[in-house]
């Protein structure tokens, strides 16, 4: 409810007015003096006052000048039996909202109080409104300036506007160096580098999507992207540009890049040695067998073979490629996937206990698959290794080929020990062994499973505890 403050001496001019303003609504407080009067406005917050110029105690525009001291919006109308021109212009000049004279209209006094009532309601809203905005910028320039990224705030033109602190240590700069200077007055960045961000200005303000690019500066690292000011609060669009040091981050990033390296280089190393292992056991093998050996034709047959699976080392260290993303492949032929599986057999002969291993091959399919020779090998005698450890010189190995419409089949099974059900799902990892250090390195099924991947192959594999296992490999048909 709107406050209102009578000061008169006059107790009978007091008591009319309080009536017929709280008969409108108002709250009324009455002063007889200009003392009474300064207890009031100190006390309370008034909205307007009727002021008599004439007090016993105090002069009029005395008591005016306090009264808009202790609240500049109050509306203070003057009242005055004499109005003189001189007083009128004091009053006025002193921030009076109106003056009238005795005997007084009440119904120009209610409008007047109406009036100077719905002003000050304005200013106040007015006034708070302004607070709330400038509680807002304030808000918001301190978390620009709190956030730990380099911000700079530009217009159409390209005039700078505002910078955070972040944005002047990192560069090392004053602010009076840089506000209302040129955006590229003051970008620490090259030419290049300016023609550049001059370009995603153009695109960011058209519209188009730019993504964090990278500067360089001096031994730094920049990612900077843009962002919209203000768009539609306060009309003018700006811009703002926020720069984040990812100098040691990159370092961490490339640190760890290089070490990934390394590791790949590693396990090929280890692959391309254990892949070696496999043909030099059976080369090693057949050279023992050979000096033994007196019949001619065998030693023909031997001397053939030591020469086929050098050949094929030969063809493993150029096999590199399995290692490298590229899905190129060696040189391809069609080949005899029993033929293979024969020589295979052959090989894993002379690197794991076969002795007491019963052979069964059930060859079904005579189609021929477009591969290279020195991989397929590999693939096989990889699998027949393991199931020969497997087996452990005891068992039954089975070598089973078929043909289905666009595949050849071909299953390895033996009826050794099995895998358990935790380890299945992981044997085609890198490094996944069950052996000791010097029997296995886990690198044979992973070496395995890139290369039938590498001709759109695919393999699986099928195991029971105590029972066995079987490894199923479907190659495309290659004619
Ligand atoms: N026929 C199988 N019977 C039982 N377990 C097998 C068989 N084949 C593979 N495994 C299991 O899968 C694991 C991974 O085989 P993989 O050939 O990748 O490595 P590895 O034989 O242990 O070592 P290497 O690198 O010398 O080949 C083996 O350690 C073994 O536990
Ligand atoms: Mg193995």
């Amino acid at each position: 409810m709107s406050n209102i403050l009578i000061i008169d001496d006059d107790s009978g001019t007091r008591e009319t007015l309080s009536d017929i303003l709280q008969e409108e609504g108002y709250k009324v407080a009455c002063a007889e003096t200009g003392a009474q009067s300064l207890e009031c406005l100190q006390k309370e917050e008034f909205q307007a006052v009727l002021l008599d110029l004439k007090l016993p105690d105090m002069n009029g525009l005395d008591i005016l000048k306090d009264a808009m001291r202790l609240n500049p919006g109050l509306k203070v109308i003057v009242v005055s039996g004499y109005a003189t021109l001189e007083n009128t212009i004091t009053a006025l000049n002193e921030g009076a909202y109106a003056y009238i004279t005795k005997p007084i209209n009440m119904e120009m006094v209610k409008a007047i109080i109406k009036q100077a009532i719905m002003q000050y309601e304005f200013a106040t809203k007015k006034r708070e409104a302004e607070e709330e905005v400038r509680r807002l910028k304030e808000y918001n320039e301190s978390i620009l300036m709190s956030l730990p990224y380099a911000i700079i705030i530009f217009d159409k033109e390209q005039i700078v506007e505002c910078v955070n602190l972040v944005y002047l240590n990192d560069f090392n700069l004053q602010e009076e160096a840089v506000i209302n200077k040129n955006l590229f007055e003051v970008l620490p960045f090259t030419n290049s580098q300016k023609e550049n961000i001059k370009q995603n200005i153009k695109k960011f303000l058209s519209g188009e999507l730019v993504h964090t690019e990278e500067v360089k500066i001096d031994q730094r690292t920049f990612g900077y992207r843009f962002f919209d000011v203000l768009k539609g609060l306060l009309g003018e669009q700006k811009t703002g540009l926020i720069m984040r040091d990812s100098t040691s981050e990159k370092k961490i990033q490339q640190q760890l890049i290089q070490s990934e390296k390394l590791a790949g280089i590693g396990t090929m190393a280890m692959g391309i040695a254990h892949e070696l292992n496999n043909p030099l056991f059976g080369i090693m093998g057949m050279a023992e067998a050979l000096l033994a050996e007196k019949d001619p034709e065998k030693i023909k047959e031997y001397t053939e073979d030591i020469i086929k699976y050098s050949r094929n080392t030969a063809v493993i260290v150029k096999g590199l490629s399995i290692y490298s993303r590229s899905t190129e492949a060696g040189d391809m032929l069609l080949i005899d996937v029993n033929e293979k599986l024969n020589e295979a057999v052959k090989i894993a002969r002379h690197s794991e206990k076969f002795d007491g291993v019963k052979v069964i091959k059930e060859y079904q399919s005579n189609k021929k698959i477009l591969i290279n020779s020195g991989e397929l090998q590999q693939v096989f005698v990889n699998i027949i290794n393991n199931a020969a450890h497997a087996l452990n010189g005891n068992g039954e190995l089975k070598l089973l080929t078929k043909s289905e419409e666009d595949s050849v089949v071909v299953q390895i099974c033996d009826n050794g020990p099995g895998i358990s059900k935790d380890f299945v799902g992981k044997i085609f990892e890198p490094f996944f062994t069950t052996k000791d250090p010097d029997k296995g390195t886990g690198l044979g099924l992973n070496i395995v499973y890139r290369i039938v991947q590498k001709y759109n192959g695919n393999i699986s594999v099928e195991s029971e505890k105590g029972k066995g296992t079987t490894f199923t490999i479907h190659f495309p048909i290659g004619e």
